[in-house]
């Protein structure tokens, strides 16, 4: 099985460019951050997102399942519920940051993660891709944009959804997701010595997928 690793920033393009490589070398693209999403959407459900305790305890009643159509598109179930679009709002991005930070929520989440990537060809996204989940990864790419393209990203996305959000808050959210996504004691994000630094600031979608596919190419 090839298993490219591709961590980065909030934003960064990850899961546009990872996608679409992915669809064109036939791999799954496997997006981890909704993980972290569907157990901050159940923590929130709960009304437990502001106790790790009871978070941590939510676990032993939290089933995550990771489905794929034939497009290869990735579902997230939670509890037998499809949450994909429900956990797609700056609530629960900054939820599953902050859940992110608990040991015990990764550990939950990592056996799930590279099961899927042993029994595939897969492209998958996070952020401690590379360092934790598949440190033998044929691949390890750390895809990075500058904050501002980052946040006018985030920003022109939600305005399309219909969110009442303005750049100057996405921009703030995206500066706080990063500073707290790397300043965690657990698995923090940051490129692992082998990994290949691709900065796509700037760059279309079209321009950002060959980046990644020239890097897996060569
Ligand atoms: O990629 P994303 O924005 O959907 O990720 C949501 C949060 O989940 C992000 O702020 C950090 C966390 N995350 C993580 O800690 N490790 C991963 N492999 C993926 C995401």
């Amino acid at each position: 099985m090839i298993n490219v690793a591709i961590d980065g920033p909030a934003g960064a393009g990850k899961s546009t460019v990872a996608k679409a490589a992915a669809k064109k070398l036939g791999f799954i693209y496997v997006d981890t951050g909704a993980l972290y999403r569907a157990i901050a959407l159940n923590a929130v459900n709960n009304g437990v997102i502001d106790d790790n305790n009871k978070i941590i305890k939510m676990l032993e009643n939290t089933d995550i399942k990771l489905t794929f159509d034939e497009n290869g598109t990735q579902c997230v179930i939670l509890n037998g519920e499809d949450v994909s679009s429900l956990i797609r709002t700056p609530e629960i991005s900054m939820g599953a940051s902050n859940v992110s930070k608990i040991p015990e929520v990764r550990a939950f989440l990592l056996e799930l993660q590279r099961d899927i990537a042993r029994n595939n060809n897969v492209i998958m996204d996070g952020r401690d891709i590379g360092s934790v989940v598949l440190p033998n990864a044929d691949i390890k790419i750390f895809l990075t944009a500058s904050a501002e393209c980052r946040a006018k990203r985030r920003y022109d996305e939600l305005v399309l959804k219909g969110e009442n959000v303005t750049y100057e808050e996405v921009l703030d959210d995206v500066n706080k997701r990063d500073y707290q996504d790397s300043h965690r004691e657990i698995a923090p994000m940051k490129p692992t010595d082998d990994a290949v630094i691709a900065d796509n600031t700037g760059m279309t979608v079209e321009e950002g997928t060959e980046l990644i596919i020239n890097i897996i190419n060569s």
